[in-house]
């Protein structure tokens, strides 16, 4: 599977109901030799499937310098107002690229960005490194 393929997003799954940021950590997997790291190419390649799914009204891909999870490249986190915080470890650009962005739209689509363990696409599942809960409203409400 090309990634090109690999990053189509199936348009007729329900909708996201609230922007979410995919926070991709740019410095992990650094080789010797090699031009650019793993997290580089993720950030790309998601960067591109979103544009190429027209799904920048929703979803934001946002390059970050290390999130404290080196031993596991490729690291991501998953963001938005009022919702829990999910950090993910272990990401393959090319392998994982479709159900992260799965994973994204079902966090998007849970109110509280809680998506149960087993609706959680089968390549991100078991790659959870930690959740953040939400900080509180400005007015002091919790979300
Ligand atoms: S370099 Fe990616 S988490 Fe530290």
């Amino acid at each position: 599977m090309t990634v090109e393929s690999a990053i189509r997003v199936d348009e007729t799954r329900p909708g996201p109901v609230s922007a979410v940021t995919l926070h991709v950590c740019v410095t992990c997997g650094r080789s010797d030799g090699e031009a650019e790291t793993r997290g580089a190419r993720l950030h790309a390649a998601a960067s591109g499937a979103v544009a190429a799914a027209g799904d920048e009204g929703w979803l934001a891909v946002r390059p970050v310098e290390c999130l404290s999870v080196c031993k596991r490249p490729t690291t991501v986190a998953l963001a938005a107002p009022g919702k829990w915080t999910y950090v993910y470890g272990d990401i393959d650009p090319a392998e994982d690229l479709a159900d992260l962005i799965e994973a994204a739209r079902r966090y998007a689509g849970a109110p509280d960005g809680i998506v149960p363990w087993r609706e959680r696409p089968a390549r991100i599942r078991g790659r959870a490194v930690a959740r953040i809960p939400p900080l509180p409203a400005p007015d002091g409400a919790r979300p």
